[in-house]
Parts: C-alpha cells; structure tokens; sequence
C-alpha cells in the first residue's frame, strides 16, 4: 500500500515537469509600438532561484537577463538597451513575458525564453515578424494643358500592393517607384497615375497585406470648364474696349488737327 502510494507520488513529481511554453510562436511586431513576446513557466515556491534568460537564437546576443531577484543587464547587447523589460510582478505566477518598448527593423528574428528556478530549467523559441504600417499618402497634382498627373508618396514595410480605380472601378494603368531603405526598415513608395482631363474621379489604393493594412483615397477632380469660358468672355470684353478706345483716341485727334486746321 505505502508502496503504491509512494509510486503514485513519484508519477506525480514526473508528470509535473517543468515548462516554459511560448503561447504565440509567431509575433507580429509594429515599428514603433510596443512588443509583448509572451513566454511562460512552471512556477516555483518563490524567486530565490529564478533565472530568466531572452537571447537572441541566431547568434545568442543577450536580449534580457534576470537573477538574484532583479534585471541583470551587464551582459545585454546594446540594440536593446533600455527598451526591455519584464513584468516583475507576474513572476511568481510563471509569466516571463518580455516587453520591447519601441520595435524597430532589426528586432526581427528568431528568441529564446529560458527559464529555470527550483522545479527545473527550459527553453522556448519564437519568432518576432517586423512591418511597418504605410503613412498618410502626400498627395501632389501636376497639371499641363491637356493631363493631369496624381502623385501619392508613403513609406511603410513590406512592399505594397498599389492599385489605382478609375470611376468605373477600372483598374487604370500608373507609374510606380520603390526605394528601399533597409536600413531604416522602411519602402518609400512613390506612385503616378496620368489621367486625361475627362476622367473625373480616380481612387488610389495600397495594401500592406502583412499588417491588414488598406489605405484607400479617393479623389474627385472638378473641372470648372466655366471658368476659361468667363475668361475668354473678359478677355474678348477687353479687348473690345481697347479698340474702342483707340479708335475714340484716333477719332479725337483727327477732330482736333481738323479744328487746327479750320481755324488757320
Ligand atoms: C504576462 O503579463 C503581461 C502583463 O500583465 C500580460 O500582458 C501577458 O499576457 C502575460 N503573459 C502570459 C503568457 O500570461
Ligand atoms: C537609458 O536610460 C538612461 C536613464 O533614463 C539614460 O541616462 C541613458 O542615456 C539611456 N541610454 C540609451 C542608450 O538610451
Ligand atoms: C502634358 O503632359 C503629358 C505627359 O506628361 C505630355 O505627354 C503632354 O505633351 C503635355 N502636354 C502639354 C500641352 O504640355
Ligand atoms: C465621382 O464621384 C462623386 C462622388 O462619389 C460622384 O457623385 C460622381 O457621380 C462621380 N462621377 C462619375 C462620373 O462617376
Ligand atoms: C484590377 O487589378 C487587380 C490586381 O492588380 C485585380 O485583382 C482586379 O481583378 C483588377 N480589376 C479589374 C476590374 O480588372
């Protein structure tokens, strides 16, 4: 009987092994927000013996390290400096999770949660996926006497798909230029689309399909043909004004010269 018992005992400790679990083991993480890689552990009696460890997997820089109870940041790579950190005071309920403060570019990759306490030591490894949501397209119109050129400017990350409609949702034909700037983690994407003047109303659409991304603007071109019409009409008034003028000036002298010379 006490030989079943302790048997069952020790099924239990086996059964009960020490996790560390990542719960979403690809992340998607936003330039300039913040990144929470979620990892959890089996949780032990208290913290004396905890060590957490987040590295790098592809060439084990250090991300964020805890022991003795506190952040042990000696030994972190500078890229991460001060935008790490970890919620303390969910520790004790086996959360490791780790908060990147601002992403950027290069924190794309692949980590490692490592954690060990009293129950045991694992290892986890996720994957964080880097985009960057197109902004707010700048809007230029260049206009001749017989096109017109609508210009939209953005940069965001991956490449986009560019699409642009013309008033019968058809897709119309547009000029599109993509540099990269790897560095900066960003495409500057610039896109033309020339239409004649009799088109009316053209939308411009892009899509980042990694982040759901769908930035839709439409545009309604108006043109006041009135506007050239009353210009011709002033124009033609003018100049109907100065011939009158010219001949009232040309009608005054001859009278005077005749008035001369009746005088003489
Ligand atoms: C850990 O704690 C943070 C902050 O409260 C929370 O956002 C996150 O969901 C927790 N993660 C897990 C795996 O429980
Ligand atoms: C990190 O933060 C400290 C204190 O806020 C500051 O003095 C230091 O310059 C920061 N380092 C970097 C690399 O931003
Ligand atoms: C207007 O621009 C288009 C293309 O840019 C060009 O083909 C056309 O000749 C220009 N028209 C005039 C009147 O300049
Ligand atoms: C252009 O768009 C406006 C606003 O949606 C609409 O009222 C108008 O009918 C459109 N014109 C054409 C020719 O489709
Ligand atoms: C317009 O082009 C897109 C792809 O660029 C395509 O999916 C769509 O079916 C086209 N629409 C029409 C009306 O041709």
């Amino acid at each position: 009987m006490l030989w079943l018992f302790l048997c069952i005992v020790v099924v239990d400790v086996l059964v009960a092994t020490f996790e560390v679990i990542v719960p979403n083991k690809h992340l998607l993480a936003i330039r300039g927000r913040p990144a929470v890689l979620g990892c959890e552990f089996t949780s032990g009696p208290d913290l004396s013996s905890l060590v957490i460890t987040w590295q790098r997997q592809e060439d084990s820089r250090v991300v964020h390290s805890f022991y003795y109870q506190q952040d042990q940041l000696d030994r972190q790579c500078p890229k991460y400096h001060n935008r790490t950190s970890l919620y303390v005071s969910e520790l004790h309920k086996g959360n490791a999770s780790l908060r990147i403060a601002s992403v950027r570019p290069k924190d794309a990759g692949w980590y490692l949660c490592i954690v060990s306490n009293a129950k045991g030591t694992g290892r986890a490894l996720m994957e964080v996926t880097y985009g960057a949501l197109y902004s707010e397209p700048r809007l230029s119109i260049l206009v001749n006497a017989s096109a017109l050129k609508v210009q939209f400017e953005t940069e965001g990350f991956p490449k986009p798909e560019v699409i642009w409609l013309g008033e019968h949702n058809q897709n119309l034909s547009y000029y599109l230029e993509i540099h990269d700037q790897i560095e900066d983690g960003l495409y500057i994407i610039k896109s033309i689309c020339e239409v004649q003047k009799a088109v009316v109303n053209v939308t411009f659409t892009l899509k980042n399909h990694l982040l759901n991304q769908n930035l839709q603007r439409p545009m309604f071109l108006n043109y006041d043909e009135d506007t050239t019409d009353h210009m011709i009409i002033v124009l033609a008034v003018l100049s109907v004004v100065c011939i009158l003028l010219v001949i009232g000036i040309i009608w005054l002298a001859l009278k005077k010269q005749n008035e001369q010379r009746s005088s003489l």
